[in-house]
């Protein structure tokens, strides 16, 4: 008799909600999770703080921009950093507490330490071995740097040290444009920093629709983030109390250096399956070090699943949890189900953007007769009235039957309206279904419904 149904190793939001999952569904489960709080990447030191520190920075750039135009008259308010960090780490701890609670009461055993595999079925934490039928290996992504940069996450840092930094920093360089960089970027330039960010490509957050990411680029710069685009960075030499950012550019092999207070290296990740024991194992891993997972998420050992940022997909919170109920659902002998076309991508800065399905680029390159319907955030009452006018919705269709393939937003609330096309794709909708639908007024909503009526015969406001 096995001590579990199921062992997942790696709290964080693939491990535990595939926990919740396995236990509604009548498993024995246990997860195992060395941090001292639940939640992983995700809730301690990636997703959930930074969102507090946007938001927190966001209503510092509004209080500066935006109040004395509605007549919000005053002193604006100056930052307390170390009350704003205290802010942050009241989220953080709030959102880790309620995982603590959820496992409580659908009886998840939480199994503190780090785990590993000594063999199929076995899962051992500290010097005790626990048994299951199934194992899920739920252990996420690190952060990866270039080389000839040593991160000590006090001088140059990963999002970890940039997410606690003692101070707000005068001068800050970013490596990379990526999701992180641009988040960190816009938090800290709203703080009153100097942002530079320095690009390898031509175009910011590489695989957005490079309509949209033009744009973006250039409403944060007026934003006053400064980018270097096209720089490959060599090395960051470490100083007493700067940093020097050397990089080339890639048109001329031109080499230049720029200095900093403090270097963020956000130039991606990598999945973290360091002392599992996979290699004695003999569980295969993809050339990118991903653990390589069949379509119901099995290795190829028998009984040993994979999910999250460990394996290949989006490095995103919400396709873990995904995979973590699905995998589940396969465990207890139901049929799990993730569709990989309609996984939305959020960018939390200021304007959000978000997108699904597919780019303009990529329906270019795969020949897909498309159309295409925009709406821009001007012709909307209500985002005007939030100063939010700029940016604009554009949705994708199949040329002959209408039916939507993509959608990408640069705007307010983005994050949260991309869902309503997320629910059309599921639903195989055309975008006259969304251009039929009766939109509230007056909402940021609306600007859908008008860039999908812009499919068709036209949108009534532009
Ligand atoms: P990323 O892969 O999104 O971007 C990395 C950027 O660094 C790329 O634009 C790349 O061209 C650039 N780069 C690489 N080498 C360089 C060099 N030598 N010099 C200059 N630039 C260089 O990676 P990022 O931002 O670190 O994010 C990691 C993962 O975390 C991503 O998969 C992302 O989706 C996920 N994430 C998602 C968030 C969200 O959904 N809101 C928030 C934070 C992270």
């Amino acid at each position: 008799m096995a001590d579990y149904d199921v062992i997942i190793i790696g709290g964080g939001p693939g491990g535990y909600v595939c926990a919740i999952r396995c236990a509604q569904l009548g498993l024995k489960t246990a997860c195992v999770e060395g941090r001292d709080a639940l939640g992983g990447t995700c809730l301690n030191v990636g997703c959930i703080p930074s969102k507090a520190l946007l938001h927190a920075s966001h209503s510092l750039h509004e209080a500066e921009h935006n109040f004395a135009k509605m007549g919000l008259k005053g002193k604006s308010p100056s930052v307390d950093w170390d009350q704003m960090k205290a802010y942050k780490e009241d989220v953080i701890g709030q959102n880790t507490k309620g995982i603590e609670f959820l496992f409580k009461k659908n009886k998840v055993d939480w199994i503190k330490g780090w785990g590993s595999i000594p063999a199929a079925g076995q899962v051992k934490v500290g010097d005790e071995v626990h048994t299951a039928k199934n194992i899920v290996i739920a252990t996420g992504s690190e952060a990866s740097s270039l080389p000839g940069i040593e991160v000590d996450e006090e001088m140059i840092m990963t999002s970890t040290g940039a997410l606690d930094l003692p101070k707000v920093p005068r001068k800050m360089v970013v490596i990379g444009a990526g999701v992180i960089g641009l988040e960190m970027g816009s938090v800290y330039a709203r703080l009153g920093s100097e942002v530079t960010v320095v690009e390898f490509l031509d175009q910011v957050t590489p695989g957005m629709d490079g309509e949209i990411a033009k744009t973006f680029q250039r409403t944060l710069k007026k934003q006053g983030l400064k980018f270097v685009m096209g720089a490959a960075v060599q090395s960051v030499e470490k100083l007493k109390t700067k940093a020097k950012v050397h990089y080339k550019l890639r048109k001329n092999d031109k080499e230049d250096m720029i200095e900093a207070d403090v270097v963020l290296v956000a130039t991606g990740r990598r999945p973290f399956t360091d002392g599992l024991g996979l290699d004695a194992l003999g569980v295969t891993l993809s050339p990118r070090g991903q653990v390589a997972t069949n379509d119901h998420w099995a290795t190829n050992i028998d009984g040993i699943y994979a999910i999250g940022d460990a394996i290949d997909g989006p490095m995103l919170a919400h396709k873990a949890e995904d995979e973590g109920m699905a995998v589940a659902e396969v465990i207890a002998g139901k049929k799990g189900h993730v569709n990989y076309n309609v996984i939305p991508g959020v960018v939390y800065t200021n304007p959000e953007v978000a997108a699904v399905g597919q780019t303009e680029e990529q329906l270019k390159d795969a020949g897909h007769a498309y159309k295409v319907g925009k709406f821009s955030f001007m012709g909307n009452g209500r985002a005007k009235a939030m100063f939010a006018g700029e940016g604009f919705v554009k949705i994708l269709v199949d040329a002959e039957t209408d039916r939507i393939l993509g959608a990408h937003i640069l705007g307010p609330q983005a994050g949260e309206m991309i869902h309503e096309i997320c629910v059309a794709m599921e639903f195989g909708a055309s975008a006259q279904d969304i251009a039929l639908t009766c939109h509230a007024h007056p909402t940021c909503s609306e600007a859908v419904r008008e860039a999908a009526l812009a499919c068709g015969d036209g949108a009534i406001h532009a």
